[in-house]
Parts: structure tokens; C-alpha cells; sequence
């Protein structure tokens, strides 16, 4: 990761060296924090950011969950996000607001731990490897189950909830894999480390329901709509495990993530084992417009202000 010059603490900018927190904030022990990841793309126009408002949203609901308060809307966030990217001078980049619960008491009741609010941005490549956005990705069902429901709630983006996914991606990278599926505790498909998964069979498109342990992705919900545009037929549902092994297609989605298809699970090929043409197709119309080469039609993308100087 290279530094930036600015990160967005609490409505003002501070330094990339001085956004610090104590090794006592509750957040460090108890995993207390909610964040979100957001992609800002470079386009012909300058730098946009990919549903500004929706990550913000997400934001606001995974810390109403965890009753976490904290004084900025919707609005102030997205605006604070556009000004980070700016002052930063970045073509494009991935921005991370995280709010955490900080300094103050030490016990698990978090109610007298201050609410931290910081925003910063760094340029990040391709999550899972150039070559897999074209090629596909080879990944594996993982032998660790996803929180159960009324667990660790998934619809919240917790920092905690990664302690999960990092078991999930740790085993498939020793293993040889670029990612891991995780099943639900049903033995049902959810989704991936940090992604949400499209299986396709017939020219339908299949994905698990958001009571399927997973979170409700932002590329998950876009990708439904461009299927759906494009006539094909998306159905929310339960997926059995087998039904991975005999799909045509199978893609992943996420802002890290993309659009990436998987050409193999378990070693065995998907399809044709290669990027199969709905997978290609909705990739196409994904990119095309968050790098701004065909038309916003649904408004997904928001400019980013060029700072003139005073
Ligand atoms: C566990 C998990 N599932 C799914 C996703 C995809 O969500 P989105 O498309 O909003 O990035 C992510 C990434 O944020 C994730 O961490």
C-alpha cells in the first residue's frame, strides 16, 4: 500500500501518519467496527466513484446493528469521501471509512468508548489478479462454515466478521487456491471470502438470498440489475454445494473483487473452464461503465470535484 497525504478523521483532515488510535481502543480487542470499501475509477472525465451513496448507507445500517452512533449523514459521508479523493490527487482509488469504538474503558459494555470516524483512500490494483478477470479464478469450498444466522449478522459489515473470511482465504491460499466459497450452516452456498457468487446453468443466473449468511454486495445488486436488462433471468435462492460442479458459468462479485469469473472449484473445471459469455457479457457492461465508456444510465457514478486552488 502506498500512503496518501490526507485521511478524513472526524470531519477534519489529518496527516497519513498521525491517523492513529491507542492499542487500548476497544476496537482492538473486540473487533468493534464497521467499514465499508468503496472503488473511485478513472474515467475519461476524471475520477468517479462507483454508488457513492449505497456504500454510505451500508455504512450507517452495519453500525445501527451494533448500536454504534455517530454524528454524519449519508451526505456529509459522501461528501467527505469526494473531498478525500481530491485532496489526495488520485485517479483512481479504493476508499475505506471505518468507524470503530476507541479509548476509554476497557470491558466489553462498549457504551463509554468514544465512536471514531475515519476515511482514508490508496490506489489498489485488481483483488484477485489481472489474469483472473479474463482467465477465471480457480477456488475451493471451504471447510469453514460462515456465521450462522443470529450469530455474527452478516448484513453489517463488521470488522469482526473478517476474522471469519480470513480463515476462508488463509486455507485457500495454502491450498494452492486464489479464493474460498464458504458454505452457510445449513451446507448451503453463500459467498466468498469477500464476494458474493452467480451461478449460471441454463442462462439463468442463480444467487444465494441475503438470509444465506452473506453480505448485501453493492457489484452483487448492480450485476443483477444489468442481467436483468439484458433479459436474462436472475433467481434468488438456495444453492446445494453440487450445484457449483455442474454450473456453466460461476462468477464472483465485489468492489474488490469486481466482476471475476472461476473457471474451476475443487479442481473441477466449471463449464468450458474458462470465462463463459454471461459472465463476459455483464463484466463488459460493468466496466464499461464504471470506466466511463458507456453511458451512467442507471447514475452509479459520481464525479469527483477538481480542487482549484485558493
Ligand atoms: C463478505 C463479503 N461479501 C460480499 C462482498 C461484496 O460486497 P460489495 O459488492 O458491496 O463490495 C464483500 C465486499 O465488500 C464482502 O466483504
Amino acid at each position: 500500500m502506498t500512503p496518501t497525504e490526507k485521511i478524513w478523521h472526524n470531519g477534519k483532515l489529518v496527516s497519513w501518519n498521525e491517523a492513529t488510535i491507542h492499542v487500548l481502543s476497544h476496537v482492538v480487542s473486540y473487533g468493534s467496527s464497521v467499514f465499508e470499501g468503496i472503488r473511485a475509477y478513472e474515467t475519461p472525465t476524471g475520477p468517479a466513484v462507483f454508488r457513492l451513496r449505497e456504500h454510505m448507507r451500508r455504512l450507517i445500517d452495519s453500525a445501527k446493528i451494533y448500536r454504534i452512533h455517530f454524528p454524519f449523514d449519508v451526505d456529509q459521508l459522501c461528501a467527505a469521501a469526494l473531498e478525500l479523493v481530491s485532496v489526495n490527487k488520485l485517479k483512481s482509488c479504493y476508499v475505506r471509512p471505518i468507524v470503530l469504538r476507541g479509548y476509554g474503558s476497557m470491558g466489553v459494555l462498549p457504551t463509554n468508548n468514544p465512536i471514531e470516524v475515519y476515511m482514508a483512500c490508496w490506489e489498489w490494483g485488481k483483488y484477485l489478479g489481472e489474469e483472473a478477470l479474463s482467465q477465471g479464478a480457480d477456488v475451493c469450498v471451504s471447510s469453514w462454515t460462515r456465521n450462522a444466522p443470529n450469530t455474527m449478522p452478516t448484513l453489517s459489515k463488521a470488522g469482526g466478521n473478517y476474522l471469519s473470511s480470513q480463515l476462508i482465504r488463509m486455507e485457500a491460499h495454502e491450498n494452492g487456491y486464489d479464493e474460498g466459497i464458504a458454505l452457510d450452516v445449513n451446507g448451503l452456498v453463500s459467498e466468498g471470502s469477500g464476494e458474493n457468487i452467480f451461478v449460471i446453468r441454463d442462462e439463468k443466473i442463480f444467487t444465494p438470498p441475503l438470509a444465506s449468511s452473506v453480505l448485501g454486495g453493492i457489484t452483487r445488486e448492480s450485476a443483477m440489475r444489468l442481467a436483468l436488462d439484458r433479459g436474462i433471468t436472475v433467481v434468488e435462492t438456495n444453492i446445494p454445494r453440487e450445484m457449483l460442479y455442474i454450473a456453466d458459468e460461476i462468477f464472483f462479485t465485489g468492489t474488490a473483487a469486481e466482476v471475476t469469473p472461476i473457471r474451476s472449484v475443487d479442481k473441477m473445471k466449471i463449464g468450458a473452464g474458462k470465462r463463459g459469455p454471461i459472465t463476459e457479457m455483464i463484466q463488459k457492461d460493468f466496466f464499461g461503465i464504471v470506466n466511463g465508456t458507456s453511458p451512467d444510465k442507471y447514475g452509479w457514478l459520481t464525479p469527483v470535484p477538481v480542487l482549484t486552488k485558493a
